[in-house]
């Protein structure tokens, strides 16, 4: 059979390079690949106050759709962590998570959800794509202004830059859609839900617009010391950028705004249908929140943070319980009817835009679906929502050890 199959491949190859057919050759030149996109600037919008961390305009990558998905929008919201100190904003202008200085056009293939070849992505690859570029360091929400050590301005604006993007999408096309679909991975995806409501609102009622939060679930856990160390660096962000403006009103009469910018607290008052997308044992969380570095001072825990499968028995049962107060606090998203929900048990941070997660034959699988199978049932309606939920690892075979944990 695979012998059969060999030999019918290389007649077609053949008969494609052969001088046979010179003419067909010349009529449909190999495919060249895909052009990077390039980076649009929202240079006006600077006049609005909306700009980077160092005060240069923000901007956006958009990749226009085509035939059946001319009129169905994917915007993006890039990640990249935060900034919590005025030390580490002023650092942060130095990069391309602070300044469109550094910013250069991107490629959208091989980015699974981003991905315009139909059989990598069936359900958005045709639709227009939108790459919005993270440049304030507080999850497109803070308004606020600063000063660094030298004198100099620090521009914390992330909430009128997420404004300025959408305003100018508006009048791109994006206000004629017929499906909108807001996502977002790590700091993007918490940015997904903090503006999830506001996104939705902005269309006619006839038309199907639903939000994706990937690996931004991060949770308000302790860490291995016993201390809230990730809370403090959140209560920094909160306070320091000023992101009171996008947290639900109802949390704020009775929270600490800081515990409202957490997901457990965020999702409650959200109307808008959600896909949660994350791992119970995601690989930054891991890192940043159960076990910085600060918790772990005699570095018992570098391995097992670099890899789940160096884990001893008793850190992998700190690592359930873990995954336990996740799937605690997504009891919220788990009883909203038309929310869809993806907790698989691998190793990894951001699943939807990489192309090996999202839908390959090594993507982690839940019932048997890949993310992609998965989403796209969810968001077309074509079958019963399945809110998908693994095993505590390592029970999950699919789960490769070359899925991405970016820092
Ligand atoms: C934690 O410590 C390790 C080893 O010293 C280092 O490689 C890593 O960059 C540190 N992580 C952070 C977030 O500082
Ligand atoms: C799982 O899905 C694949 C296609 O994605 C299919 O070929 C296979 O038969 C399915 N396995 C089971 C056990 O249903």
């Amino acid at each position: 059979m695979a012998v059969a199959a060999a030999a019918v491949l290389v007649l077609v190859l053949l008969s494609f390079s052969g001088p046979l057919c010179p003419r067909l050759l010349s009529a449909s030149p190999s495919p060249s690949p895909p052009e990077p996109v390039a980076l649009t600037l929202l240079a006006c919008a600077t006049e609005k106050g909306a700009v980077c961390l160092d005060g240069t305009p923000p901007g956006y990558h958009l990749q226009r759709g085509s035939g059946s998905g001319s009129r169905s929008w994917l915007i993006h919201l890039e990640g990249g962590a935060w900034c919590s100190t005025v030390e580490r904003c002023s650092d942060r202008r130095m990069t391309v998570l602070g300044s469109s200085d550094f910013m250069k056009p991107i490629q959208f293939d091989g980015s699974g959800i981003l991905d315009s070849d139909q059989n990598l992505n069936p359900d958005f690859y045709n639709w227009n794509k939108v790459y919005v570029r993270y440049c304030d360091g507080a999850s497109f929400s803070g308004d606020a202004e600063g000063r660094a050590q030298d004198g100099s301005i620090l521009h914390f604006r992330g909430l009128r830059i997420y404004e300025a993007v959408i305003d100018e999408l508006m009048e791109k096309g994006l206000a004629s859609a017929t499906q909108a679909f807001l996502v977002g991975c790590s700091a993007g995806g918490l940015a997904t839900l903090l503006h999830c409501d506001d996104f939705s609102a902005r269309f006619p009622q006839e038309a199907s617009v639903k939000c994706l939060a990937d690996a931004g679930f991060f949770l308000d856990a302790r860490d291995i010391s016993g201390e809230r160390s990730f809370r403090s660096a959140f209560d920094g962000v909160v306070q320091l950028q000023n992101v009171r403006k996008v947290l639900p009103k109802n949390c704020l009469a009775n929270k600490d705004p800081t515990e409202c910018f957490f997901p457990a607290e965020l999702t409650k008052s959200i109307h808008t249908p959600v896909f949660i997308l994350n791992s119970a044992y995601d690989s930054s969380q891991i890192r940043y929140i159960l076990a910085p570095n600060s918790s772990d001072p005699n570095k018992l825990w570098l391995s097992c943070k670099d890899n789940i499968k160096n884990c001893n028995s008793i850190q992998t049962q700190v690592l359930h319980g873990f995954r336990n107060a996740m799937v605690n606090d997504m009891k919220v998203a788990q009883v909203k009817e038309d929310w869809g929900m993806f907790i698989d048990s691998c190793f990894t941070h951001c699943q939807a835009h990489y192309g090996i997660s999202w839908n390959s034959p090594i993507s982690p699988r839940l019932g048997n679906k890949t993310i992609a199978e998965a989403v796209g049932d969810w968001y077309t309606g074509r079958r019963q929502i399945v809110k998908y939920n693994d095993c505590e690892y390592p029970c999950n075979p699919t789960c490769s050890s070359l899925l991405p944990t970016p820092p």
